[in-house]
């Protein structure tokens, strides 16, 4: 298929993009560089000796979007780019609605006049209502707690009720918690600041760029008294998108999955698998539990396997040991 994918500059969008180009789809990437580097294009090429559109704009420009998919002939369209930051769609959530809402709507407004019709949406493991279980499936209650998850949540509806009158097909993906990198190096998670996730941080704590890393609460609920959350290697989650748009082919209409593995890990596993991968201690110092966040979230993964035939691969020891390789080889990221 010839494929749009916004975002595709970014940490989930450049492995998806792998993913695409090694399964012989046709890419056109659109991303506006605000949270990436214009350097991972030429190193996807470079990674899969495929030639890939690359295009510097921004989803709420209409013209330009309705352009690209008519010029580039598109038939579906992988939508990541967004804004991502919990603490910071707080402070300023009417730029994340702005971005993330009324961008997901004109894309919607260009692809709807160029004759469109597919698309697959990257939501998130946060729009679920936090339970003591901490196990979603799909149809688990929803109750995102701050505007970056609202602003994810209302995403879904607006492609839901969309779907409900038009000929139009979506998939929405949630995915739980991506981390690790391709096994070259060359591309991974290259957050710009203070890293707001665990594994960039702990990484970059590994490197030295960071002095400790704060483990955000020793009395959870869990057998360690660390947090615990589904890590699903970013590789696998970017073959979950072809899987999702092979689905889109034959026809989907609109329909949700959980993309992860099932299977959770504490802080403190974590931490050990990083000790393992870079063959030295991690400094670190328990702290405060994190306003918002919750003792387990992990997916329920059946529908996922059943319906697209989706299996992750890699354990968290390979997920860490990627991560690493990355962080050595861009220690200031991908510049
Ligand atoms: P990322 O910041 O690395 O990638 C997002 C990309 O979108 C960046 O390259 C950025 O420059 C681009 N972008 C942002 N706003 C844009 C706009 N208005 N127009 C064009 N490009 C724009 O983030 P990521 O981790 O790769 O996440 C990708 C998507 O997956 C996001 O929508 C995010 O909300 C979602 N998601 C991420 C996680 C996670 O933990 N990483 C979890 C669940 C969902
Ligand atoms: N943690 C620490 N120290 C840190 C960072 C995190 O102890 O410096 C802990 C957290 O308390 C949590 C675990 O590590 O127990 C994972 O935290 P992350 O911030 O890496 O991931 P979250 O599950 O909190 O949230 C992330 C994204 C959300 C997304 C969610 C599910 O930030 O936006 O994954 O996809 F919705």
């Amino acid at each position: 298929m010839n494929v749009l994918l916004t975002g595709g500059a970014g940490f989930i969008g450049s492995h998806t993009a792998v993913a695409l180009l090694e399964a012989g789809h046709q890419l056109t990437i659109l991303d506006n560089f605000s949270n990436s580097s214009f350097a991972v294009l030429t190193r996807l090429r470079e990674l899969t000796g495929k030639s890939l559109k690359g295009v510097e704009g921004d989803i709420r420009n209409l013209s330009l979007v309705e352009d690209l998919l008519r010029s580039q002939k598109i038939d579906a369209v992988i939508h990541l780019a967004g804004l991502k930051a919990v603490g910071e769609s707080v402070s300023d959530p009417l730029r994340y609605y702005d971005n993330n809402v009324s961008g997901t709507t004109t894309l919607l407004l260009g692809m709807q006049r160029a004759g469109v019709k597919k698309i697959v949406f990257s939501s998130s493991a946060t729009v679920y209502r936090g339970s003591q279980e901490g196990l979603f499936n799909e149809d688990s209650p929803l109750e995102p707690v701050n505007p970056y998850g609202r602003s994810k949540l209302m995403i879904e509806l607006i492609l839901r009720d969309y779907v409900a009158t038009n000929s139009f097909e979506a998939l929405v993906l949630r995915y739980f918690n991506p981390v690790g990198a391709h096994s070259s190096g060359r591309i991974g998670e290259s957050p710009l600041g203070v890293p707001n996730n665990l594994m960039p941080f702990v990484a970059q704590v590994a490197v030295g760029r960071r002095k400790e890393l704060a483990v955000f609460g020793q009395d959870w609920p869990t057998p360690d008294g660390t947090g615990i959350r589904d890590y699903i290697h970013v590789m696998d989650l970017a073959r979950g998108h072809v899987a999702a748009l092979e689905r889109l082919e034959q026809g989907g209409r609109f329909d949700v999955f959980n993309l992860g593995t099932g299977q959770g890990h504490s802080v403190l596993e974590v931490i050990q698998a990083f000790e393992k991968a870079s063959g030295k201690p991690l400094p670190y110092h328990f702290a405060a539990r994190r306003p918002g966040d919750q003792a387990v979230c992990c997916a329920r993964v059946e529908k996922a396997r059943q319906v697209l035939g989706f299996e992750t691969q890699a354990g968290l020891e390979e997920m860490a040991a990627d991560a690493w390789r990355f962080q050595m080889l861009n220690p200031q990221g991908i510049v």
